[in-house]
């Protein structure tokens, strides 16, 4: 693992990975299936970090990213009890770090002492090195350590009214303005970010199928196609760009509808391969993974069947 990222920075590092994709795009091919080309240019996005190796949405999990030669992160972003934006996934505090309540219960000076690295070490035995220890941090720690080596795909993560004016804050203080995306899965933290950052462009992270069938409010003769449309056609009248799906619920009718309509479609919730296969061959323009050596692994594996055929 240690010599794959290395090299894997290397490359990187010389090139940019968009650089690489797109080198790959022309010759990308494997005996099972024909890809298409990649879109240009493709992200390949460390959710939460490279999440896979270190606590996510922690200091560690983006120098992990950086060491395996990512420039594309996402971050989940909520307010502490005193309007510090945190960096936290869940919306109770007890899984990972043991605490009760939730972020905005807490002041940011305890949040920064809770260790979210035991959890990691627990339910990652696979991964050698231990996080015990590691503790939660702010966007401004983020921003400061990393700046602009990275494009942040910033999560509005609860529906706090104060979230996207006090992320805008950093991102302003730290003259990133140029180097973020937020995305959100509720409607109204995305339209607020494009009312207060209309600079600045914003994604729409619609649920999994069965979940949006379950919101639906009349779901009886519905199809699960037209209630994406529906999120992709809100996403388009207030001006957001992109749209999130998780991968196994695109399809070409999916794509042909968002692409149609001048919205890019990305790919979330990628577990396996075949996820992976499905986003990239139907055309998303990038994907959040957990292990994003793997996908550019993935493709330069492509890349050598490719040319010793
Ligand atoms: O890329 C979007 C992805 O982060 C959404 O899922 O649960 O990790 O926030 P979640
Ligand atoms: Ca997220």
């Amino acid at each position: 693992m240690a010599t794959d990222g290395c090299a894997l920075n290397q490359i990187t590092r010389a090139a940019g990975l968009a650089g690489i994709l797109l080198a790959l795009a022309c010759t990308t091919s494997t005996e099972t299936h024909e890809p298409r080309p990649f879109p240009t240019p493709f992200e390949v996005i460390a959710h939460r970090g490279a999440s896979a190796y270190a606590p996510e949405n922690t200091i560690p999990a983006f120098q992990k990213a950086y060491a395996l030669g990512v420039v594309d992160v996402e971050l989940d972003i909520q307010l502490s009890q005193d309007g510090e934006v945190i960096l936290f996934h869940d919306s109770s505090l007890r899984e990972k770090t043991g605490e009760i309540g939730a972020v905005r219960d807490h002041l940011a000076s305890d949040l920064l002492e809770m260790d979210i690295g035991r959890w990691f070490d627990r339910t990652h035995p696979e991964v050698e090195q231990k996080w015990s220890g590691t503790t939660l941090c702010t966007l401004g720690e983020v921003f400061e350590r990393f700046g602009d080596r990275f494009h942040y795909h910033i999560e509005l993560k609860s529906d706090d009214v104060e979230l996207t004016a006090r992320a805008l804050d950093q991102i302003r203080a730290h003259g990133l303005e140029s180097r973020v995306r937020f995305t959100s899965f509720r409607f109204e933290q995305a339209e607020r970010a494009r009312r207060l950052a209309p600079e600045i462009p914003t994604g729409l992270l619609v649920r999994d199928a069965a979940r949006l069938r379950r919101e639906a409010p009349a779901p009886d003769g519905v199809t699960t196609l037209s209630l994406q449309q529906a999120e992709i056609d809100r996403a388009r009248m207030a001006g957001i760009d992109q749209v999130g799906f998780p991968a196994e619920d695109l399809t070409p009718e999916l794509i042909r509808y968002a692409q149609g309509r001048g919205l890019e479609i990305r790919a979330w919730r990628i577990r396996s391969d075949a996820d992976m296969h499905r986003a990239i061959d139907l055309g998303a323009m990038g994907m959040t993974t957990n292990w994003p050596d793997r996908v550019v692994r993935e493709l330069l594996r492509h890349k050598r069947r490719r040319t010793t055929r």
